[in-house]
């Protein structure tokens, strides 16, 4: 059965205008114009609505083993249930390579996890815990089996740390393949000794992650990171960029050519550092700065414009969550800040997160708030024109967002397993109403379908050599 949406406000690539939109009976886009119902069709009045593309998440972390007795809250199922109430339809998880794998191993061990259990469209990168010399020739195996980008942790030393020299033979065969390597940016080495220095002074609370983390490292990982990458002409990207400090390396380095594009997260966005509380927290202070610890750590709430500046003129490309959710049990067991599982939940939340923040405060424009959370990262990891856009023949993955609707944040209305969220009391306008997945009609008024179909594994294509342009049209929408 077709449908067609009737009335909204659709945000193409060319803008947001008032027009009808009918999906196909294959589940992809039919047409976007002034259109009649026709027999038998379904019709979904979207009057005062806005509809955006079904968001990607291009950066999460479902059924991640962090270690013998500790895996992330959120799989697969309730991963990707969370997701696709929040209006986004496609994620690309970090599927893990772990100490002694190689890479397909990593990946067949995702496709495990993911397949027959995700309710969304589902795509990876394959994160390296380490750097071996024979991964050169399995890239190639990863781009044949749909995986054309990667990630390398310039943090966590002795777990998940490379080195320097590692980061240049990964970006040589990377740049060789035309695919894409993301960093996380930190420097593991000084952290370690910020921690060992906290520890010294009989520090033990959460309060003093923030102190170890500091946004010093993020901008000096980045400018080290850059000088290797361009030896080689190697793309590469930032993962949760942070701080104000790094935003203008960034832009330093497009504007010298650099094959870099850059990444943040909501909480980078709207939250700050105020949520570690101050030193000598009471249990509940302390289970509050646990909640929030992840690296980075949140910055000053003073670094908020720079980042919605950066993202509005197009310095940064995408809006990830880094959903990497633990349940407050498993953050009350660790034994100091050190070792408090690094990660929030946010999933859900994105698209409603950045429209109230972004949007209705001026500082993004509908076509960009589709951009950085649809268009930009399907160029980028190669799923474009499948998804990332409303438009003739991609996949009828659509979001009816209700732009005015005013509501509050709780945990009881989300559908992750983390048991609390970041963003709890936070007042917020607009949020998602319907969405659809390949047409099918799986959010309704607010509501999960009943029986939810599975969702696909989609490829990545390599997405070229030529540099994309995400300079935003902000007359446009
Ligand atoms: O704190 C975080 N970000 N946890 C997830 C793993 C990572 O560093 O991306
Ligand atoms: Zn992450």
């Amino acid at each position: 059965m077709t449908t067609l949406l009737r009335g909204g406000l659709v945000v193409t690539e060319d803008g947001a205008r008032t027009a009808d939109l009918r999906t196909a009976q294959d589940g992809t886009i039919a047409a976007i114009g002034e259109l009649e119902p026709v027999p038998g069709e379904s019709v979904l009045d979207c009057t005062g609505m806005v509809l955006l593309p079904g968001a990607i998440d291009p950066h999460t972390h479902l059924d991640l083993e962090c270690g013998p007795d500790l895996t992330t809250a959120d799989d697969f199922a309730t991963g990707s249930r969370s997701a696709l109430a929040g209006g986004t339809t496609t994620v690309i998880d970090f599927a893990t390579q772990f100490h002694g794998q190689t890479l397909a191993e990593g990946l067949a061990h995702w496709h495990a996890k993911a397949d027959g259990h995700a309710v969304i469209d589902y795509a990876f990168h394959l994160a390296m815990t380490q750097w071996r010399p024979e991964f050169a020739a399995e890239l190639a195996d990863m781009v044949a089996a749909g995986v054309t980008s990667f990630k390398l942790y310039l943090a966590y030393r002795h777990s998940m740390m490379v080195e320097d020299d590692e980061v240049l033979a990964a970006l040589t065969a990377s740049a060789a393949l035309g695919t894409t390597i993301g960093f996380h940016c930190e420097n593991g080495r000084i952290i370690d000794a910020l921690v060992q220095r906290e520890r010294a002074a009989g520090h033990t609370g959460a309060y003093y992650h923030q102190h170890t983390h500091p946004a010093e490292l993020e901008r000096e990982s980045l400018v080290r990171l850059g000088a290797i990458a361009d030896l080689v002409d190697a793309q590469h990207y930032i993962v949760h960029l942070s701080s104000a400090l790094t935003v203008p390396e960034v832009r330093a380095a497009q504007a010298r050519g650099s094959r870099l594009v850059a990444e943040t997260c909501p909480q980078y966005l709207v939250l700050d550092h105020t949520a570690y509380g101050g030193p000598g927290a009471d249990a509940e202070g302390e289970a509050r700065a646990r909640a929030a610890v992840m690296s980075p750590p949140l910055r000053p709430a003073a670094d908020h414009d720079t980042l919605w500046a950066g993202l509005a003129d197009g310095t940064i490309s995408f809006v990830g969550t880094d959903h990497c959710s633990f349940t407050p049990e498993q953050k009350a067991a660790a034994a100091d800040f050190s070792t408090v599982p690094n990660g929030a939940p946010g999933l859900e939340l994105r698209l409603a997160l950045l429209h109230s923040h972004g949007v209705t405060t001026g500082r993004l424009t509908l076509a960009q708030l589709a951009a950085v959370t649809a268009t930009n990262a399907a160029r980028y990891f190669g799923l474009y024109p499948r998804k990332g856009v409303l438009a003739p023949g991609s996949d009828a993955d659509i979001v009816v967002l209700d732009p005015t609707a005013q509501w509050t944040v709780t945990h009881d209305a989300l559908h992750d397993a983390a048991r609390h969220t970041p963003y709890a009391g936070m007042p917020l306008t607009g949020r998602v109403r319907d969405v659809f997945l390949r047409g099918q009609h799986l959010v309704r008024d607010g509501s999960l379908a009943p029986d939810l179909p599975a969702g696909r594994f989609v490829r990545c294509e390599l997405p070229g050599r030529e540099p994309l342009d995400f300079t935003p049209t902000p007359n446009r929408g």
